[in-house]
């Protein structure tokens, strides 16, 4: 076989927040195809980056009070290690804040210059003076100016679905800052897409490049018109790369985004010795992208007029997926539906949303649903029904036992599942995971039936019929081991386990075309766990944010009142203002030897202002919790002398008594000495 040299890249996901189960989509379908493609021997590269610049990255960055290169170091390797955690495998996690991709912008825009695409024009946009910023559609609200619904969004109304600029919005207020923005005009450069119009028609029709839906999509929705001048600089501030000839202007965030693909393999390419005109100069290099529908525009029109224009490989292949829905609905953060990825890997094992995509993901862009009964059924139906069984039911009957030196007469089974496997190859190779697994699993049952008719746990009661369970096991095992070959670019851990089983790891296609004979097979570790449902609800719950446009609910119960009734006589004003309570700072806290009860802590008003109180809070707080923290506190209750010294005061806190302590903490601002009242 010839081998190919691939490319692939998925999304370079923004560094303004968690990975999350929508993103998993698409990085576990990439995932899975770089890891087919390797397995089948090519010569296979993935990389990958975060998406750091732009407005709303660096407002994150400012509403954390530290630098945008602080903030998208730590997105980086909190998605670093999301995707780790889901074993997706980049060979290069790059950033497009990067020196490589600055290079390569530069690159871009000499050749683009050259080419003579590049124009100046005017455009007028809302300013939020106070956040220094221009300001996004989306950072603005406001009243429509046709139907004057009150707080609607910068491009469009809710209510009577008109489209309009910002600039049109009647009391326009920044989402950022709520202040009101003011109009400004500002100098932005556009290239020209209209100038590629030919190449573009050929290229997306043509060449099957893109998959037949999304070709029809451009030519009805784009080409049918001019295409219009493309937007690629944004005015300061802005993170960014500032454009060389064009001081304080920046380029977009879509404007390096994509070149970042570029960077990241020129990163790859200088760390493993790699020659980076190979793969993105020679045109016998495929290059494939994985992308969602949403951001299919920029792929597949600006990107490829850019890569043409700077004389770069164009794409072989860009692979459009539609989103994720869960239950049939948008995820949403009410519902516990919006599950970010470190949340899933708390409550479940990565491996099996990779199988559960993977059965779920076909070629075509429908969105792809998460229907959670389905999710536990088919884990454990398929999974450890079908799979994981076929190997712990034989393969204990083996351990230290060599397998047959001859392959047995299994009826055909082996040789029906080997030749499968083109057909199988061929569904992976066009991202129809969904037939691959249907595949796979109608395998399994045949394997399966196998193991039943033969029943080697009856075999094993009979030391006469050993040779026989030999024979049974050898098949079952190879049986197994066949489909843990087929699935390993979803399973990869799987596809390890059983190598360990075996003694053999699984490292190519190939070896799922012959059986393993005359080796004796490891001691059967558990492989995989059947999911809990239980889990599932657990994470859900856990995911759930309360929706902050519906009144909250308050549902305290009376109890505590009911324990301890308003019983005690009204006090008047005077009274009440004879109890000075003050914050206070912990800043001495310890534990009294001799009591089971007593902490002993050095409360301060401020300055030299110290006195000593014992709290009867032992075993409720550690001392060193209570360390720092802003207290309340009676501070002229008669000192008390008690066994071991004098106690000055008293810290304030609420409870039924025993362990159900609750200290009183003044909220952020109030300073020790502030009087209470
Ligand atoms: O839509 C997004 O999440 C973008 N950050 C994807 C960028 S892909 C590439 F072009 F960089
Ligand atoms: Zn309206």
């Amino acid at each position: 076989m010839n081998q190919r040299r691939i490319l692939v890249t998925a999304a370079l996901p923004y560094a303004n927040g968690p990975i999350h189960m929508g993103h998993l989509v698409e990085y576990i379908q990439t995932d899975i195809w770089v890891r087919f493609q390797k397995l089948r021997g090519h010569n296979c590269t993935f990389v990958c980056a975060d998406d750091t610049h732009g407005t709303a990255i660096m407002i994150s960055a400012k509403k954390a009070g530290i630098s945008e290169e602080e903030w998208i170091e730590k997105i980086r390797q909190q998605h670093i290690e999301s995707f780790n955690g889901f074993d997706i495998q980049f060979d290069n996690y790059g950033s497009t804040n990067s020196p490589e991709n600055k290079e390569l912008c530069h690159q871009f825009w000499t050749k683009l210059k050259e080419a003579d695409i590049v124009i100046e024009k005017d455009v007028t946009q809302l300013y939020d003076c106070e956040a220094e910023t221009y300001l996004a559609d989306r950072f603005v609200h406001g009243t429509c100016p046709y139907c004057k619904s009150e707080n609607q969004y910068g491009d469009n109304c809710d209510k009577c679905g008109h489209t309009y600029s910002p600039t049109d919005l009647i009391d326009p207020v920044s989402t950022l800052s709520g202040s009101t923005p003011e109009i400004r005009t500002a100098a932005h450069l556009f290239v020209q897409l209209e100038k590629f119009h030919d190449f573009l028609n050929e290229w997306t029709q043509d060449g099957n490049h893109l998959q037949k839906e999304v070709a029809n999509y451009l030519k009805g929705h784009f080409l049918g018109e001019p295409l219009r001048d493309w937007d690629i600089s944004r005015p300061g501030p802005y993170f960014g790369f500032e454009i060389p000839d064009s001081p304080n202007n920046f380029w977009y965030v879509w404007f390096d985004a994509p070149i970042g693909y570029i960077a990241s393999t020129k990163q790859w390419c200088d760390k493993n010795n790699e020659n980076f005109d190979e793969i993105w100069k020679n045109p016998e290099t495929e290059i494939h992208h994985f992308i969602g529908k949403d951001i299919t525009y920029f792929h597949t029109l600006f990107w490829p007029a850019m890569l043409k224009t700077a004389e770069f490989n164009l794409p072989t292949k860009v692979h459009i997926h539609g989103f994720l829905t869960v239950g049939g609905e948008k995820m949403s953060k009410t519902k516990g539906t919006f599950i970010n990825a470190d949340m899933y890997r708390k409550h479940l094992n990565p491996a099996w949303l990779r199988y559960y995509y993977a059965s779920k993901l076909g070629s075509r862009l429908d969105d792809i649903d998460l229907n959670l009964d389905e999710f536990v059924n088919k884990i454990n139906s398929d999974l450890i029904g079908k799979v994981i069984n076929l190997a712990s039911r034989t393969a204990k009957f083996m351990k230290g036992e060599s397998l047959t030196a001859e392959y047995p007469d299994d009826g055909g089974l082996f040789e029906h599942a080997a030749k499968q496997g083109e057909q199988i190859a061929a569904s992976y190779e066009n991202c129809d995971y969904n037939s691959a697994m249907r595949e796979i699993m109608l395998l399994a049952d045949r394997a399966n039936k196998y193991v039943e008719d033969n029943a080697p746990w009856t075999l094993k009661k009979d030391p006469d019929r050993k040779n026989e369970l030999h024979q049974i096991c050898t098949v079952s095992l190879n049986l197994f081991r066949q489909l843990v070959i087929y699935l390993s670019p979803v399973l990869p851990e799987l596809a390890e386990q059983t190598g360990e089983l075996l003694g053999q790891p699984v490292e190519h296609w190939d070896e799922s075309q012959k059986p393993l004979l005359n080796i004796t097979v490891n001691k059967f570790k558990h492989m995989m766990k059947r999911i809990d449902s239980q889990k599932v609800e657990d994470m859900i719950e856990e995911s759930k944010v309360p929706d902050e446009t519906e009144a909250p609910q308050f549902n305290d119960s009376s109890e505590p009142l009911e324990k301890e009734p308003l019983e005690a006589e009204n006090c008047n004003f005077d009274e009440f203002m004879k109890i000075d309570l003050r914050v206070a700072r912990v800043v001495e806290a310890k534990e009294v030897e001799e009591s089971n009860k007593l902490l002993q802590l050095t409360l301060s008003l401020g300055g030299d202002n110290n006195f000593n109180v014992f709290a009867g809070i032992k075993g409720v707080y550690n001392p060193e919790d209570l360390l720092g923290k802003l207290v309340v506190c009676c501070a002229n209750l008669e000192p008390r002398k008690m066994r071991f010294g004098v106690s000055e005061g008293m810290v304030l806190a609420a409870g039924a008594g025993g362990k159900e302590i609750y200290i009183l903490n003044p909220d952020e601002g109030a300073k020790p000495g502030h009087r209470v009242h």
